[in-house]
């Protein structure tokens, strides 16, 4: 592999930045599979639920693709708690942020702040305050935050139905707008 020759990023030529850039086209790129293959990697995450984040995950996706979300909600729902593993403190912000630059602003919106969201499930039973997602009560995408919370994620811990949604996920549309979209939007 050809390399630059500088050691210090200051002494580095424009033929040196040329090559960094192409690679990180090719690397940018292979975004997507790296992410599905991290995704894949949430199977040991989190002990003490019924089923795994990756179950978790596949379930909330398709509750979305039931509910005929768009292409691109799907995806992000697949994708909701990767920040699980690296960022368990503020695991919504991470997932969005990896999710920014193909997203609309709606769907970045509720990916960021569905923490917060989900808090209205459990926080009083640990004495935190389960209305945290009031203060956002006049946001345009309060409601849609809502829904992804009650319909797709708080209702997806279910391990009964666990062979109907692995059996989803090999819908063409699932793996095919997974190895598609986010290179396509690139
Ligand atoms: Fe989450
Ligand atoms: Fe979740």
């Amino acid at each position: 592999m050809t390399t630059v020759n500088f050691t210090e990023m200051k002494n580095g030529s424009k033929e040196d930045y040329l090559l960094l850039d192409e690679y990180e086209q090719k690397y940018i790129d292979g975004t997507a599979d790296r992410i599905l293959k991290f995704l894949g990697g949430l199977n040991s995450t989190l002990e003490g639920y019924k089923i795994t984040r990756l179950e978790h995950s596949l379930q909330a996706a398709t509750r979305a693709l039931n509910d005929k979300a768009s292409e691109e909600m799907v995806v992000a729902t697949l994708l909701h708690d990767i920040g699980d593993e690296l960022a368990p403190l503020n695991h919504s912000e991470y997932a969005a942020a990896v999710l920014k630059p193909f997203v609309s602003g709606r769907t970045h919106w509720i990916i960021e702040k569905h923490g917060e969201f989900q808090m209205y499930y459990f926080a009083h039973h640990l004495g935190g305050n389960r209305n945290q997602r009031d203060k956002y009560k006049d946001h345009k995408y309060y409601v849609d935050a809502v829904n992804f919370c009650e319909n797709w994620d708080q209702a997806s811990f279910d391990p009964r139905s666990r062979q109907c949604f692995y059996h989803q996920t090999k819908s063409p549309y699932l793996s095919g707008c997974l190895s598609v979209i986010l290179p396509a939007l690139i």
